[in-house]
């Protein structure tokens, strides 16, 4: 199992980072024999999984019932789970009792939260109580409504020079690793540079320490939006639509079952039952 330093020790060596989301066990066993560095059970959960058009309506216990299947089905990577909306703006103690409920009901290795400012005590605080800390800047899906959107954060001097400054503020709270979603790829250099751990990128450019794709978007499994950054690595959502239709043709035509898929009772038994 790969550890917070194995990723420092990454990053030293050039070496690229790969994670990507999974919320139940075949997607995290297929990322585990992959080779994938680091799971994220992500609060993306509420979108590509439960049907929901944002992450707020995602709770701790969807969150906890997702991050034990995933991680069953990969028992030995390196597993980060999202705390989700409003889970950590409460008091400190109710939030690290939210934290202490997620290690310790999913084995997970590490928590990430999402922002800066009154964030960076929160990271403080669960750090020191032992938990590492993933934190995630540029575009926050948690706070949306306030952004305006889905947008491209970080674009002008000012807003990329807090985004620098912030980064920094959450390494030095002891953060662990942080997400750069959606900003220039440039901003992305800049970051990297100044911090010692690593940047994972998310619509956030090549230049960040490694990369991190939500897996529905990147199979084409059943998502409807795709943003501009994801690539389309697989595209699964064809072949089950095919699948399910001819399913449905079959049954309604009797090819389906076909012999070898029925059990049989044996003549003499069958003579039996009807005496
Ligand atoms: O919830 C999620 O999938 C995420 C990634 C976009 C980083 O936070
Ligand atoms: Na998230």
């Amino acid at each position: 199992m790969k550890t917070t330093s194995s990723f420092v020790e990454m990053k030293k060596n050039n070496e690229k980072i790969a994670m990507i989301t999974a919320y139940d066990y075949p997607t995290a066993k297929f990322a585990e024999n992959a080779g994938v560095d680091m799971i994220l059970v992500g609060d993306s959960l509420g979108m590509v999984v439960l049907g929901y058009d944002s992450t707020v309506l995602v709770t701790l216990d969807d969150m906890i019932h997702h991050s034990k299947a995933a991680r069953r089905g990969a028992p030995n990577t390196f597993l980060v789970v999202d705390m989700p909306f409003a889970t950590y703006h409460g008091s400190l103690d109710q939030t690290l009792s939210n934290a202490v409920k997620i290690m310790q009901q999913t084995s997970a290795q590490a928590l990430k939260v999402e922002g800066a400012d009154e964030v960076i005590p929160v990271i403080q605080r669960l750090t020191s109580a032992g938990i590492p800390v993933v934190a995630h800047l540029g575009l926050l899906p948690q706070s949306a409504g306030v952004l305006g959107g889905y947008k491209v954060q970080g674009k002008t001097a000012a807003a990329a020079e807090k985004l620098i400054e912030d980064a920094k503020k959450c390494e030095q709270a002891g953060a662990c690793a942080v997400v750069l979603e959606c900003i220039p790829h440039q901003l992305t250099e800049k970051i990297s540079a100044a911090l010692t751990i690593p940047t994972i990128g998310i619509g956030a450019g090549v230049t960040a320490d490694g990369q991190v794709l939500v897996f529905h978007d990147m199979v084409k499994y059943g998502t409807h939006h795709i943003p501009k950054f994801v690539k389309e690595f697989a595209n699964i959502g064809g072949p089950i639509a095919d699948g399910i239709t001819q399913y449905v043709q079959e049954v309604k035509h009797e090819s389906f079952p076909a012999e070898q898929h029925q059990f049989t009772m044996k003549e003499d038994q069958l003579q039996q039952l009807y005496g």
